[in-house]
């Protein structure tokens, strides 16, 4: 964190004030360059749009990676659909990510825009392609509404959850996707269940995937209190909410914290204390019935704030010194 000099991301400082945006997008627009209208560049993003959401929803794993056109003018792009996702909401929201792309970062050369159901993101460099490369901006988002329960009790239940899901996402799971949901009714009953998420790009090593969703388990702290946050990168992500946002049973439980436990030492449970559900396909059945209370419009009535990891390690920075 040391290394991170402040007055660089001064300007991304002021970003992190401005309002959400009113849809769940979000995007992260790269800073080396722009294309221009009517240029090969353009025209290579265009033709992945017309097929990378195809490619993408029709994969088993619901990702797809594409390089399309000559050097200088190559775009590279990657598609990933949470894990959950049917083909029909995967392939309209990839489509949909193009369209926003050029809206929402008009004429830049690299761009990403992450969803509640997926993220598209391309660029003029081929790290982008690798599966332990392509880091193109990475997003905090914190729901602005704190929990009511007592703050440590709860933050400690999330740290165990999200380390509990990760660890299943990088090792239990061929496609890097798990979700988990722990007790807490021993703390709140009025919202007795925390859900989480976790998410790597289907291409990464176990190893690989753990070590990036460990790197982000580390900012947990700035989500301290909120109801809900998640992490977004182009090579994994998590997310937690006190309601069910994702399809299907999930494929993690861990037990309520144990009623008068210190909360600032709560334990935290670990994966092998998980009860682990039998393993469902990562395409749930059509006619799945769609989550209690859940659903994707959940982030929309309390608003998200968005930040980016560089502004975070200025905090951390700023913090420190
Ligand atoms: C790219 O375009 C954006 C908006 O059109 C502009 O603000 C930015 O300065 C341009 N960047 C470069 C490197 O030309
Ligand atoms: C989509 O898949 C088809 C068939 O595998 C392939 O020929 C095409 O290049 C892919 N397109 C992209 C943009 O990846
Ligand atoms: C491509 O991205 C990687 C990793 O983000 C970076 O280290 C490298 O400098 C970039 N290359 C170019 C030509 O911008
Ligand atoms: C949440 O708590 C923080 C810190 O205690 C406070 O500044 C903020 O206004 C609260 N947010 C809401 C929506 O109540
Ligand atoms: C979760 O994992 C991170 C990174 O490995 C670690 O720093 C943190 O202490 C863990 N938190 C809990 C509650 O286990
Ligand atoms: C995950 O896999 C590891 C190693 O393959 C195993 O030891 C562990 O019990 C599994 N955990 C769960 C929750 O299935
Ligand atoms: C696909 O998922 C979306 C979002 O969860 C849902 O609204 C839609 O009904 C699902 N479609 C099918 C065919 O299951």
């Amino acid at each position: 964190m040391a290394s991170h000099h402040l007055p660089s991301y001064l300007a991304l400082i002021l970003a992190f004030h401005l309002p959400p945006l009113a849809a769940s997008q979000w995007p992260s627009c790269g800073k080396n360059g722009n294309f221009t209208t009517n240029s090969a560049y353009q025209a290579n993003i265009q033709a992945l749009s017309a097929t990378l959401p195809n490619n993408a929803s029709s994969s088993p794993t619901l990702f797809a990676v594409a390089a399309v056109g000559t050097r200088p003018d190559t775009v590279y792009a990657l598609a990933l659909c949470r894990g959950d996702a049917n083909a029909s909401i995967c392939g309209y929201c990839v489509s949909q990510g193009f369209t926003d792309a050029q809206k929402l970062c008009p004429y830049s050369k690299a761009a990403t825009v992450y969803y509640d159901h997926c993220y598209v993101g391309f660029s003029s460099n081929q790290t982008l392609l690798s599966p332990t490369g392509g880091d193109n901006g990475d997003l905090i988002l914190t729901n602005q509404q704190n929990v009511t329960a007592p703050v440590r009790a709860f933050d400690a239940a999330v740290g165990a959850l999200i380390n509990a899901t990760a660890d299943y996402a990088a090792d239990n799971s061929s496609s890097r996707f798990a979700t988990g949901e722990a007790g807490f009714e021993t703390v709140d009953k009025a919202k007795p269940k925390i859900y989480s998420l976790a998410q790597c790009r289907p291409d990464m090593a176990p190893a690989d995937c753990r070590s990036c969703l460990a790197e982000f388990t580390t900012y947990v702290q700035f989500m301290s209190g909120k109801q809900g946050g998640r992490i977004l990168g182009l090579r994994c992500n998590y997310r937690y909410e006190q309601y069910p946002f994702y399809t299907g049973p999930s494929l993690l439980q861990l037990p309520a914290p144990s009623i008068g436990a210190p909360p600032s030492q709560a334990p935290a449970p670990t994966p092998v204390n998980a009860t682990p559900i039998s393993p469902m396909p990562v395409d749930v059945a059509p006619g799945s019935p769609p989550p209690p209370g859940g659903g994707s419009t959940g982030n929309g009535a309390a608003g998200i704030l968005a930040i980016t990891l560089p502004i975070v390690a200025a905090i951390l920075a700023s913090v420190v010194i």
